[in-house]
């Protein structure tokens, strides 16, 4: 960290320390968790972790419960054979066949009520229908659909046949899709007709024919139907998974026996570089974690009806929508609009009607509800017993209304820090274990070692409240196991910095999360906020070399650079600085050109907020863009540090413009 963003973060430490919250009896008294030994009992590095992997069923015990001889290679369960969908699905059949599985909610109040068995018998149909073309165990499949049953049903046929799955979130374009197809080496795309989005129907398939066509594989398609007839335009070169249905009609196909280190899935997420990271999950491990963080953090009960209303396309979806909550064997509610459609009490009016017990949301939501005002929960009969924020810090301010307003001053909240890396939950506090601090993800979870490093790497004392790099000196089971296809920037991304990595001892590597953070004296967490080219907007994981790159594809544009703005309701919205071609005029047009290739190369929720023209970027002598400069003058702060820039009049001329636009 440099010592001017350590002075940002300094200060931001200082801010006041929140009063606690205590759960209630009532939360305690029915909690999971609720023992403070599990702390030490997990803790027991690594055999702790094997009650995790008790929670499921396992074809073949594991012999080793981690192997750390290959850093940072970790195996965890070796020798363990297992599969996720029967583990998610054919377990529960007995106890509980008639329980809703998935409780899904269409744009328009339309419902289905998917029973374990109706999950079971669609899913083997599903994975059926996958062999039928052509998949074969270990074959990736990338699936590239919305918040429709069909996308978690499609997810556990592939983990039923062992053919790891890549979500592509819907939202993303159709470069976007195709780029991902490429690096994943993917030979099938699964996608669907449409959906809706605040009422319409949106055609989705446009983006599976231009993404196919702008690929250099050449997938096979397979399509759902919103309908049970195509609302959309559909090639005759794609496959309606529904005729494939009905050819497989009662078909079961066999949950294949994964090894516990075979890849259940990647997901692709933003780095530091253009091109996003195909982070690679193992089976076992995951699941593992999965099934016990959604136990002990998110208190879920098989009795529970379960609402984590983020997108399955990102990680929190595939680890607190589908694979924890139904390993555990619970109701979890999918809807498909957004919360505001048709009207702003749309959230609370589903977790009325389901009589939802646990709610999971993002503090961008939580913003946006306090905008839109509590007369629309008040409106609604509902009555959360816990609730959870993910994917960006909270500010006390919005914690307290969410506290108040949602939880009537009565659910628990954990506020959950982890990463699509991290596959799970890493620092949180156990709420029955734990009081609740507003704006802090609370205490490591039972066997995480976080700790703060300075730049060079030197450790800083525990609870000091300074601010540092957050790195996790311990493995976990749930960790990414690589890099697809890229050994060598998994070890650069997240072990380069603060590992000695010459060493073949696991305790001399520490994965870097890319974070700054600060604990307080009472050993709360507060993480702060990436430290790397990485923006958070609304909860999504943006790159701003990403970003670069696609606004590098328009002609008119010679350079650009990409900085975070902040916003009340975003989190961080992206700002473009560009520098037009000689002779070409910035005018309107060239800005809509801007925004349309972000759109076409990523997708519209990346959207910039601003693209401001300036006549020059600020630079190193090495000729290095200094975005933290930018980033200062797109959130009104003081330049900083300009003396190590070649033209130190630079970011003078360029607030100058910004502020005359
Ligand atoms: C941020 C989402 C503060 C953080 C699960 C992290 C958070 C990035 C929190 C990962 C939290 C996530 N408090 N910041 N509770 N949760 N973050 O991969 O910067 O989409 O590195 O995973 O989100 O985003 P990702």
């Amino acid at each position: 960290m440099s010592e001017e963003d350590n002075a940002d973060v300094q200060l931001e430490a200082r801010l006041r320390e929140q009063e606690y919250f205590r759960p209630s009896a009532e939360f305690v008294g029915q909690a999971n968790a609720t023992d403070p030994a599990i702390h030490d009992e997990v803790g027991e590095f690594p055999d702790g972790f094997e009650r995790y992997a008790e929670l499921l069923d396992w074809d073949e015990h594991w012999d080793q419960t981690f192997d750390g001889s290959n850093p940072p290679f970790f195996e965890w369960f070796v020798g363990g054979k297992l599969n996720a969908s029967y583990n998610c699905v054919d377990r529960h059949l007995d106890e509980r066949k008639n329980q809703t599985a998935l409780l899904w909610e269409g744009s328009d109040g339309e419902q289905e009520n998917i029973t374990y068995q109706d999950l079971y018998r669609r899913v083997n149909e599903t994975a059926a229908a996958l062999r039928s073309v052509g998949v074969e165990e270990d074959d990736v499949v990338t699936i590239h659909l919305p918040m429709v049953p069909a996308l978690p049903i499609t997810m556990l046929a592939c983990a039923r046949i062992g053919a790891p799955h890549s979500v592509v979130f819907a939202g993303f374009s159709a470069q976007a899709l195709a780029e991902r197809v490429d690096s994943a080496d993917s030979e099938y795309v699964v996608t669907i007709d449409g959906y809706y989005r605040r009422g319409e129907f949106l055609d989705h398939i446009e983006k599976a024919d231009e993404g196919v066509a702008e690929a250099d594989n050449d997938p096979e398609v397979l399509t759902w139907y919103r309908h049970d007839e195509p609302n959309a335009e559909v090639s005759d070169d794609y496959v309606p998974v529904d005729d494939l249905l009905d050819e497989h009609k009662h078909e079961t196909v066999e949950p294949v026996a994964r090894d516990a280190e075979d890849p259940l899935f990647l997901m692709y997420t933003s780095g530091t570089t253009g091109k996003p990271k195909g982070c690679q999950h193992r089976t076992g491990g995951y699941l593992a974690y999965a099934a016990a963080t959604s136990k002990n953090v998110l208190d879920i009960e098989p009795e529970d009806t379960y609402w984590c209303a983020a997108d399955i396309g990102w990680i929190t979806g595939h680890s607190y929508i589908v694979y924890g909550p139904l390993a555990l064997g619970t109701t979890s509610v999918m809807y498909e609009d957004t919360p505001d459609y048709p009207h702003k009490g749309r959230i609370w009016e589903i977790a009325e009607r389901y009589d939802v017990d646990i709610f999971h949301t993002s503090p961008t939501a939580v913003r946006m509800f306090m905008k839109w005002g509590e007369e629309y929960p008040e409106e609604y009969d509902f009555d959360f017993r816990h609730m959870t924020t993910v994917g960006e810090p909270i500010q006390p301010e919005a914690w307290l209304w969410y506290y108040k307003h949602i939880g009537d001053e009565d659910a628990v909240i954990v506020d959950t820090w982890w990463q699509t890396e991290t596959g799970g939950h890493l620092i949180t506090n156990l709420p029955a274990l734990d009081d609740m601090k507003p704006g802090s993800a609370g205490k490591a979870c039972p066997g995480i070692e976080p700790a703060l490093v300075d730049d060079s790497g030197e450790k800083l004392p525990a609870a000091s409240g300074q601010a540092g790099n957050l790195i996790i000196e311990q493995p976990w089971p749930s960790m990414l196991q690589t890099v697809y296809g890229n050994d060598e920037r998994f070890i650069s991304t997240y072990w380069g910095d603060f590992s000695d990595t010459d060493s073949d001892d696991w305790r001399d590597w520490n994965y870097k999360a890319g974070d700054g953070a600060v604990q307080a004296q009472d050993g709360y967490w507060r993480v702060l906020g990436r430290l790397d080219d990485v923006m958070n907007v609304a909860g999504h994981r943006l790159g701003t070399m990403e970003l670069e790159s696609a606004v590098s594809e328009v002609q008119s544009v010679a350079e650009a650079a990409v900085a975070a703005r902040e916003d009340t309701q975003k989190g961080e919205v992206p700002d473009v600085y560009a520098v037009v071609r000689e002779g070409v005029d910035p005018t309107d047009e060239v800005r809509q050109e801007i925004v349309a290739a972000v759109e076409d190369e990523i997708g519209k929720f990346a959207r910039p907020a601003n693209v401001m023209f300036v006549d020059d970027l600020p630079k190193t002598r090495s000729g290095k863009i200094m975005r933290r400069i930018l980033e200062n003058i797109s959130n009104d702060e003081g330049l900083g540090n300009t003396t190590t820039l070649r033209d130190p009049s630079v970011p003078e001329d360029i607030r100058e413009q910004v502020q005359a636009d």
